[in-house]
């Protein structure tokens, strides 16, 4: 039922790497998850191990059908994949100029896996599309954003808080975080974009993910940072923000229990 969107005003910030982790680190909480993939680059199946020749999705069909569902892919990690897939030129044009902009057509699209109590939709927004953002955000518990800690997300920090400002303003508001990622405590610039942004932006970070290079190679391998290396840092960083966004969405494990916040970390 719940539905987390991973949006960001910047490209490049991590917001499939985070959607995709996300997924798996709920899951291996005993928390089944779908991921959708709302980004023409298609890019999320990547992360279950969805081999590149397989471009099934459901934005090539979405102006007939609005059974999103028949097109889920299951992975061997428990967790679901909805793909954007392959398109031609129509078929994306009618997709992001009319259809994704209703937010009507978004919740029937999602209607059935919104249905389901027990399942969490994980959606990778793409890059300053706010039509998208805006369709979803009727539907959305939650907003994450990812910036890197650099100095060219520092400049988006406006446009971040303005974004999040309107959204508070809405009806049923989306709560709205930030995760900072790539933070790298070896270079200056990142320790100061940090500190700034944690000074700047206080309660709205929900955690930070450290550069680290079993991002990178389990992006290559097609798996999830923690199944690569359980044991690095921003395995760790991710199931930190899992469980704390677990906590704000009250959700409860298989054994009946709900999470408690965790320890805060780093921050
Ligand atoms: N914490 C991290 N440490 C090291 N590399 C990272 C980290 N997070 C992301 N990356 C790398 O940064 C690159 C961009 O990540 P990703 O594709 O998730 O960003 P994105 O926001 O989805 O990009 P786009 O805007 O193109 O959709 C990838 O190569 C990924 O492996
Ligand atoms: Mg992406």
């Amino acid at each position: 039922m719940p539905l987390i969107a991973v949006y960001s005003p910047k490209g490049g910030t991590g917001k499939t790497t985070l959607a995709a982790n996300l997924c798996h680190s709920l899951s291996t909480m005993g928390l089944k998850t779908v991921a959708v993939d709302f980004d023409p680059q298609n890019a999320l199946r990547l992360q279950f191990g969805i081999p590149l020749a397989d471009t099934s999705g459901y934005v090539a069909s979405a102006s007939e059908s609005a059974m999103w569902s028949k097109h889920l892919l299951s992975t061997p990690h428990h967790v679901f994949v909805l793909p954007y897939g392959k398109t031609t030129i129509q078929q994306r044009s009618a997709f992001e100029k009319s259809l994704i902009r209703e937010p009507s057509f978004v919740t029937r699209g999602l209607q059935e896996l919104l249905a389901q109590p027990d399942l969490i939709v994980v959606a990778d927004l793409p890059t300053a599309n706010i039509y998208t953002l805006q369709s979803l955000l009727p539907k959305a518990d939650v907003v994450v954003t990812p910036l890197l800690a650099d100095t060219a997300s520092l400049s988006l920090l406006p446009e971040v808080e303005n974004l999040f400002a309107d959204i508070a303003m809405q009806e049923n508001a989306s709560d709205t975080f930030v995760v900072i990622n790539q933070a790298d405590y070896r270079r200056k610039v990142s320790k100061d974009v940090e500190g700034y942004m944690v000074q700047r932006l206080n309660d709205t970070i929900i955690g930070i993910v450290h550069r680290d290079e079993s991002v990178v190679e389990a992006n290559a391998a097609q798996q999830s940072i923690s199944s690569v290396n359980h044991a690095s840092v921003a395995a760790f960083d991710i199931e930190v923000i899992s469980k704390k966004l677990a906590e704000k969405l009250g959700l409860v494990t298989n054994d009946g229990s709900m999470f408690s916040a965790p320890a805060p970390h780093h921050i």
